[in-house]
């Protein structure tokens, strides 16, 4: 049978990636980021796109469609209309943005034809469209109403579809600027935190608030329209006309100055975040509420930035108003080239449509390179480090007894996850049990803030004994895209947090079974692991659970602060050498940071990483 290759691609805006099918299957997927060390790059894929290429074997010749995943013109229609509206307060975006777009982003098509040396015509799907593409087709449903929400797309910013078999139909779109995507990145900004990529960081900081300014965000800022749109009182917000988010009347609001990155994070700013999250699950759920409304479905896909918001994830599936969510795990942008590929395989071309089995759908969560013992051990020579090659059994021994001596472990294996999430196949674990390891995690391993919460790691069979998960979350506990709460009898000397004054000495006091893993609000952003999706990690859990009595782990990305996710061994090597962990295991190779007599010359990877 003659294969059909359809290579996906987003690029120029925010996590460039490339995606690749072959007849429909994904063979490939990966992000800019990873390859180039550059977090969130946007530039042209090339580095992906030649990987998922070399994957499966192929050159660009071989290749019968390739689709960019949003439609620049629509984009720039979008963005000059906004600098008419606002003329001439936007004149300094304005003059900063232009010379980018008229040389580079309008002729899209001609710059990937260039750098692919690729003749054929490119295909566009609109950005909505893609990010649709993505949660829906990979999904285990034959029929689903697909909610997409982002920051904006070309002018969508929240789309209703409703999926049914290879069809997807768009139902209902709300248009830039009432977007949710923006409002919670602006609270994002004034928390002090980076737009775009520290939307993680707010969501994290919510649980250390009370949420005493909702009532205000909801009076002054956005309000939920009956058709479950929203509306943004424009009056407070900058990103139209300038290049901030916000103004001056939405600090006056809160009468408190946007935090700066590195100053203290204060119970006021935990408030705010707490107060955000409430509001965008609220509306979350309004607009769930309307997309069952046009569609009558049992089940829901999600994707668009928004739908990495775990809480609000949360919220949603106990909502009850769908019986089975989906998101898949690169919901954002990077996924758009996913959902691009899949658009043209099935809408464009009319290919039939068999819906995913709940077992294939976690293949989606490693897409991307792999390397072999040769190459591994190759490398670990050539660099003259110590090191031990131990057979699968002696390795998983050897880690359960390391992490319930509290070492911090480097876990590398197989191929890397597609997706800002870390789900065992790049993975720094440790004992979830210590009080004590958060915060050396976070300060010691990690270099980041110590509030930041980690997410435990729980075999499938034990998930339930630990953690209350509603049956519409099981999909989304799988790739870490929910929270659940941390099960009663795990729980101990509960306190109300609000009367505590310095919440983060919280972190440090013995209140679970699971400490390292229950955030303040005793929940966690569980991951449940299936032998079948990843035995090795499922394997490793089972041992360290022979030794400690539990079968979890502390999941967190391989990386430090500011540096993507490690994508080849040699990467590893540099984060094992920059930080605290313990100790480095590349597949069957063990590294032990105390036998090491050579060390890695960190100085070029030091320059490369972007702190944020
Ligand atoms: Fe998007």
């Amino acid at each position: 049978m003659e294969k059909t290759y359809i290579l996906g691609i987003s690029a120029f805006y925010h996590d460039s990636a490339a995606a690749l099918l072959c007849n429909g299957t994904v063979v490939a997927a990966a992000q800019e980021e990873r390859f180039t060390r550059k977090k969130a790059d946007s530039s042209f894929p090339i580095n992906a796109i030649n990987f998922c290429l070399k994957y499966a074997g192929i050159e660009v010749s071989d290749i019968s469609h390739v689709v960019f995943y949003d439609k620049p013109i629509l984009k720039f229609d979008r963005i000059l209309a906004s600098y008419l509206h606002t003329a001439p307060f936007g004149i300094r975006s304005f003059i900063k943005a232009i010379p980018l777009w008229l040389r580079e982003k309008l002729w899209t098509e001609d710059k990937i034809k260039k750098d692919l040396n690729y003749d054929n015509d490119i295909l566009f799907t609109q950005h909505h469209q893609s990010h649709a593409a993505s949660a829906f087709y990979p999904s285990p449903f034959n029929e689903a109403a697909v909610l997409t929400v982002d920051g904006a797309g070309e002018w969508t910013t929240t789309a209703i579809s409703y999926g049914d078999g290879n069809k997807l139909n768009l139902l209902q779109t709300l248009d830039f600027p009432h977007s949710l995507g923006l409002l919670y990145s602006a609270f994002t900004y004034y928390c002090g935190f980076k737009v775009n990529s520290g939307e993680y960081k707010l969501m994290g900081l919510a649980p250390y608030g009370t949420p005493i300014y909702k009532q205000k965000i909801s009076d002054n800022l956005v309000s939920i329209n009956a058709d479950g749109s929203i509306s943004l009182n424009l009056k407070f917000f900058d990103y139209i006309s300038g290049l901030k988010m916000i103004n001056r009347n939405f600090i006056k609001l809160f009468g408190m100055p946007a935090r700066r990155a590195e100053e203290p994070l204060t119970q006021f700013y935990m408030d705010i975040a707490a107060s955000i999250q409430e509001v965008t699950n609220d509306i979350i759920v309004a607009m769930a509420r309307q997309a069952k409304k046009l569609t009558n479905s049992k089940n829901l896909c999600l994707a668009g930035g928004v739908a990495l918001n775990c809480c609000a994830n949360h919220v949603l599936a106990k909502s009850g108003i769908f019986e089975n969510i989906f998101v898949q795990p690169a919901a954002g942008d990077a996924g758009g080239a996913l959902g691009a590929a899949l658009y043209v395989h099935y809408a464009l071309s009319d290919n039939p449509r068999t819906p995913q089995s709940h077992d294939q759908v976690l293949q989606l969560s490693g897409l991307g390179p792999d390397f072999t013992a040769d190459e591994i051990e190759a490398l670990l020579i050539r660099h003259g480090l110590t090191y031990k090659k131990m057979n699968e059994q002696q390795m998983y021994a050897y880690c359960a007894n390391a992490l319930d001596d509290q070492k911090i472990i480097g876990w590398f294996q197989g191929r890397m996850e597609f997706g800002p999430r870390a789900l065992g196949h790049r993975s720094i674990i440790g004992d979830p049990r210590n009080a004590d390891m958060q915060k050396k995690m976070n300060l010691k391993i990690k270099f980041r803030e110590s509030f930041r919460p980690f997410a435990p790691a729980v075999t499938e069979d034990a998930a339930d004994e630990y953690f209350d998960i509603p049956d519409s979350s099981k999909l989304l506990t799988r790739y870490m895209l929910t929270t659940a709460a941390v099960a009663q009898k795990h729980l101990k000397n509960t306190v109300a947090v609000d009367s505590v004054q310095n919440k983060f000495s919280l972190l440090e006091t013995d209140r679970s079974t699971i400490n390292a893993v229950t955030h303040l609000d005793n929940s966690a952003r569980v991951q449940v692991v299936r032998e079948k999706d990843n035995p090795k990690f499922y394997k490793l859990l089972k041992a360290f659970e022979q030794v400690s009595g539990l079968p979890m782990l502390i999941n967190t990305s391989f990386n430090v602060r500011g540096e993507p996710i490690v994508c080849t061994p040699e990467d590893a090597l540099y984060c094992f050498f920059a930080s605290n962990i313990d100790i480095l295991v590349l597949e069957c190779f063990i590294l032990e940071k105390q036998s090491q007599s050579v060390k890695m010359d960190l100085t070029e990877w030091k320059k490369k990483i972007i702190q944020d």
